[in-house]
């Protein structure tokens, strides 16, 4: 199949079968960074109430730079890896100070800001603005390789950015953001990690994992 029909299968899956989360009702980039940030190292359901408290008190980025950090830190007690929440607070900062409060709109503007790497510039580029830019996390690195049927091993840099390259070329210019979703979503409601529910996967019929019955083999991860 085509990469543009393997894409049109996901995102009529994804239209059907979202869940409502309080991050996919808004494209305001400071709560989809505040989001991706938070979904990092925090599940779902962790999240959504940590997600709601910290923007009842931060609704926008230059209330949260100006904040004490501190503040920002109680407020993120009990999520962890507080490194993400001191970077969050730099970052707005920076934002105010050099963006006179205003997200940046490129990719290389939003890479830049401490705690961002490619996958969560990727995200925010594709969600918030729908730039063309994937974001590959341990969730697309599996469905990837199940579609395709790679058998090499993903913690390899190397194989992680061809894949980022394959997915890339797949992204449909007019919904990138939604791609993005829709790939997680698929991730963590479908292709799971030990028992993928491929009877409902909208991808059976393209999938090569599925059709070598390799599903639960790959991928392959040799790095702990
Ligand atoms: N995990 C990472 N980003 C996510 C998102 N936007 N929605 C659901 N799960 C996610």
């Amino acid at each position: 199949e085509k990469p543009l029909e393997i894409a049109a299968l996901l995102l009529t899956w994804y239209d059907q079968n979202k869940r409502d989360l309080p991050w996919r009702r808004t494209n305001d980039p400071y709560t989809v960074w505040l989001s991706e940030i938070m979904l990092q190292q925090t599940r779902v359901d962790t999240v959504i109430d940590y997600y709601r408290r910290f923007l009842e008190r931060f609704p926008d980025i230059c209330s949260l730079a100006d904040a004490d950090e501190e503040d920002v830190l109680t407020l993120w007690k009990g999520l962890g890896y507080y490194r993400r929440a001191r970077n969050l607070h730099q970052a707005a900062i920076t934002v105010r100070d050099r963006y006179a409060g205003n997200f940046p709109r490129t990719f290389p503007e939003i890479r830049a800001l401490p705690g961002i790497g490619d996958y969560t510039a990727g995200a925010i580029a594709s969600i918030a603005y729908n730039l063309p830019y994937p974001a590959v996390d341990g969730n697309v690195l599996r469905v990837a390789t199940r579609l395709l049927g790679l058998e090499d091993d993903i913690s390899q840099q190397k194989i992680q950015k061809q894949i980022a390259e394959i997915i890339e070329e797949m992204i449909p210019k007019e919904r990138a953001g939604d791609f993005t979703q829709a790939l997680m979503e698929l991730g963590a409601m479908c292709c799971t990690p030990n028992t993928p529910g491929c009877r409902d996967c909208p991808w059976r019929t393209v999938c090569t994992a599925h059709r070598t019955h390799r599903e639960t083999v790959l991928p392959v991860k040799k790095k702990a």
